[in-house]
């Protein structure tokens, strides 16, 4: 049998978004949850990869809470950099390459064009912070290293900005969106598809490394990602809230976030020849598949006279795909 993807990370958006797109390409993939098999847990780390075998490891998992990294530095930073660090001396030793993903959060948005990878890092926060730390320790420990920097993801799986904003479309008459942050809203089926062709050509040439900026195609702002996902709801739906514009400074937040986190991701697209489709047709396309999803929960419900919701929803907080939803008392919990 053909040596698997072994998936950290597997039950995140990200991971489930890779593990269903390398079963539908009939791709060997082993994917495992935090519970499974911590990243920060260097004897979990190393049997997986011995029993495994992998062709290549993918470290989906993170810690993505942005706002409560900032009074969690600990848990950020198990993730975030301790974990990368184990994961990349494991795969150094078994002789196997790493893809990671890291996040425009490095940078402290005040460049006014879109962010190059030879650009200086300078987070603004904990997680940010965390994030460029484990960038280093996977550069210290394994050459053989792919890391792909992202912005602004969003799918149908997990809790992310897209899906929040659905969620507030149907409740409420107005949406209040911050519309002095830019960035390249990234659709996690695009980016599932990217960390496939840099397996394929990791296969063809092992020896491939480096950093990579790989996000959506199109710049925005929360706003026009609100009004996006709005608009295409409405077909849907009927709502049609309202939604208004918002600055930084209105919406105060614990963490800092950069306010351009525009990716160019053109040096990708050079080394793996692909790019991500344009990010209004993957919102349009994720909001049918949402719909499509509601409504067939919503039958199966009617049918059974239960109540079952058709997706998980973790009570966690905002993450930094997310953007600041309306009004809400605490950005922690608001979606
Ligand atoms: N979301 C974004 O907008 C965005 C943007 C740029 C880059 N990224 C990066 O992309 C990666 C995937 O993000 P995502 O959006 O898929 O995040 P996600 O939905 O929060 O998924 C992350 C997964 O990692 C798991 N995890 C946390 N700590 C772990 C540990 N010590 N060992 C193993 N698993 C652990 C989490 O498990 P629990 O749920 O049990 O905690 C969760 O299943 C992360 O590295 C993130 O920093 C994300």
């Amino acid at each position: 049998m053909k040596a698997p993807i072994l998936i950290f990370g597997a039950r995140g958006q990200v991971g489930r978004e890779l593990m269903a797109l390398a079963a539908a390409r009939k791709i060997a993939a082993v994917g495992l949850s935090r519970s499974e098999a911590s990243i920060a847990d260097n004897y979990t780390v190393r049997s997986a990869i011995d029993t495994q075998r992998p062709a290549v490891v993918v470290n989906a998992a993170g810690y993505t809470a942005v706002d409560r990294a900032e009074r969690d530095a600990e848990a950020a930073t198990a993730a975030n950099v301790t974990g990368p660090a184990i994961l990349a001396a494991a795969c150094a030793d078994a002789g196997v390459p790493l893809i990671h993903l890291s996040s425009a959060y490095v940078f402290d948005g005040l460049k006014k064009t879109a962010y190059v990878e030879t650009d200086r890092v300078n987070p603004l926060g904990v997680h940010g912070r965390t994030k460029a730390e484990g960038e280093a320790k996977i550069r210290e420990a394994t050459k053989r290293h792919v890391i792909l920097r992202s912005s602004w993801i969003y799918g149908v799986y997990g809790r992310n900005f897209l899906r929040t904003t659905l969620r507030l479309a149907g409740e409420r008459d107005e949406l209040k969106m911050v519309a002095d942050q830019f960035g390249c809203p990234t659709a996690s089926v695009d980016l599932a598809e990217a960390i496939l062709v840099v397996v394929r050509k990791l296969a063809d040439k092992p020896n491939t490394s480096g950093t990579f900026h790989f996000a959506g195609n199109g710049r925005t702002t929360w706003l026009g990602f609100a009004e996006e996902i709005v608009r295409r709801q409405v077909l849907f739906t009927g709502r049609t809230p309202k939604v208004t514009a918002i600055s930084t400074a209105e919406y105060p937040s614990a963490a800092k976030r950069p306010a351009n986190c525009e990716l160019d991701s053109s040096k990708f697209a050079t080394a793996f020849g692909y790019r991500a489709r344009p990010w209004q047709e993957r919102v349009a396309e994720t909001v049918a598949q949402l719909s499509a999803r509601a409504r067939i929960a919503e039958a199966k419900s009617e049918a059974k006279s239960s109540d079952t919701t058709p997706v998980e929803e973790k009570p966690a907080e905002l993450k930094e795909s997310d953007g600041k939803p309306p009004d809400s008392k605490t950005a922690e919990t608001a979606s």
